[in-house]
């Protein structure tokens, strides 16, 4: 007998810049992502996202796809400078009316829609008044949900605010590979307090304007594990836990940061610099779910040279720097792993423990699974794509989750990434994730994987068969 609950939500997922194109059509402005792609030599190839694989445009064929795959919920985000090309005022009605067409097809259906609002696409216009280091882009930002919400809220119940902050705050701010290419710890702190003041202005108002639906926030999950049983090593993957995953979870499902490191930075550098009523407006709204993208583990040893660093801005990312703690920890292989093509460590425990962790941590707060999947090259054989190893990669986590609702977790979707192959931020298109194929050597024509018959059947029966 399946252990999936009755309305557990067989979905997949994609975000707009990697999927949409029309990157300038209808009135859409540019986002931080269409500047910084076309500046030769941020991506790979200069791919960008002009045209990705018009999702914009082929959306019904899509949509046609996705019901034939037999999908229950899809899980898509929403490109702010679309709607409001200038990120907050004007809004453009032809990209409003793109979004509900979208919304109205899924339902049509019977695709519930899960909205993301902030999957990194930020509107060029605000970046230029300082982005997500000024406090005026969350006030932006809760005017944009406003919109959606008014526009799409009756007919949607599923609403992610931000996706992955350490990604896009983390790269932005602190190894500078993503835009706005900053290497500075303590702009990235504050850059990140706004993200969450900006999230719960959002819930805030989706209260507010009595949204008949759930709001959450969704978080990379990434368990980390000592190398070693070393008193050292456990110690700094702890220190790993508290900076990559307490100080994203905590403000939005505690409302509070996590108080020790709290006080490092604010000793450090004075930053979160906390606005008056900061603190209640982040105990006051709290998220309804939490969305975990899960991929992968981490193996953490001590390093052991390393000293503590009294202002130092020059910290590595991932190594504890960004908050004073210059090179405490260090990421590595682990010797047993096994390992993608990308080095991403393929570890189907980790979500049941990943999920477990949440629980404990955090009370019952229902959990989707927003993202999960196989980046690889796909084999085509004869003209079929026969990705095996993605279907195994996507059967060992979907054991993983019955495992984690057998232990009493309240999971109630499985969306992996992605449902149709995308643009990667920096990899281009060689870096493949989803259930259908694109041709880009041929118009962009759709092709069905193998996976695709694979999860229709997983959907058909309920998790049953896979
Ligand atoms: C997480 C991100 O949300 C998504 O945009 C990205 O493509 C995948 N990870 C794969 O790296």
């Amino acid at each position: 007998m399946s252990v999936f609950p009755k309305h557990f939500l067989w979905g997949a997922a994609t975000a707009a810049y990697q999927v949409e194109g029309a990157h300038d059509a209808d009135g859409k402005g540019p986002s931080i992502w269409d500047r910084f792609s076309h500046i030769p030599g941020m991506t790979y190839q200069n791919t960008n996202g002009d045209v990705a694989v018009d999702h914009y445009h082929r959306f019904r064929e899509d949509v046609a796809l996705m019901a034939e795959m037999g999908l229950q919920s899809y899980r898509f985000s929403i490109s702010w400078p679309r709607l409001l090309p200038n990120g907050r005022g004007n809004v453009n009605e032809a990209g409003v009316k793109f979004y509900s067409d979208l919304i109205d097809a899924l339902l049509a259906h019977n695709i519930v829609p899960m909205i993301t609002l902030y999957h990194w696409d930020l509107p060029q216009a605000l970046q230029d008044e300082g982005g997500w280091e000024a406090r005026s882009t969350a006030d932006a930002f809760e005017e944009y949900a406003r919109l959606c919400y008014a526009r799409f809220g009756s007919r949607v119940k599923l609403w992610a605010t931000f996706n992955e902050t350490i990604v896009f705050i983390g790269h932005g701010y602190i190894t500078g590979s993503h835009p706005p290419s900053v290497k500075d710890p303590a702009r990235a702190i504050q850059a990140c307090h706004h993200v969450f003041i900006a999230h719960a202005l959002a819930v805030k108002a989706f209260r507010e304007m009595a949204i008949d639906g759930d709001i959450g926030f969704v978080n990379v999950l990434q368990p980390h594990t000592p190398l070693t049983d070393k008193k050292e090593d456990r110690a700094a993957a702890a220190l790993a836990d508290a900076i990559h995953t307490h100080w994203l979870y905590d403000p939005v499902l505690l409302g509070t940061y996590p108080a020790e490191l709290l006080a490092q930075t604010q000793a450090l550098w004075g930053v979160p610099r906390f606005a008056p009523g900061d603190d209640a407006l982040l105990r006051q709204n709290r998220c309804d779910f939490i969305g975990l993208n899960y991929y992968r583990r981490e193996t953490v040893v001590a390093n052991e040279e390393a000293t503590r660093q009294q202002s130092n801005n020059s910290g590595e990312p991932g190594s504890g720097g960004e908050f004073g703690f210059k090179g405490l920890f260090k990421f590595v292989r682990n010797p047993d792993g096994v390992y993608t093509d990308w080095d991403w460590e393929i570890w189907p425990q980790g979500l049941t423990d990943g999920i477990m962790m949440i629980k404990e941590r955090y009370g019952d707060i229902p959990v989707y699974i927003t993202e999960n999947g196989l980046g690889a090259k796909d084999p085509i054989i004869n003209g079929d794509i026969i990705d095996d190893p993605r279907i195994e990669y996507l059967r060992m986590h979907i054991n993983a989750l019955e495992k984690a609702i057998d232990l009493g977790a309240d999971v109630r979707g499985y969306y992996p990434w992605s449902f149709i192959d995308l643009l990667s931020w920096l990899n281009g298109y060689k870096k493949q994730y989803g259930f259908v194929y694109v041709d880009h050597s041929q118009d962009l024509v759709r092709k069905r994987k193998k996976s695709f018959f694979w999860y229709q059947n997983v959907i058909a029966s309920h998790g049953e068969e896979r």
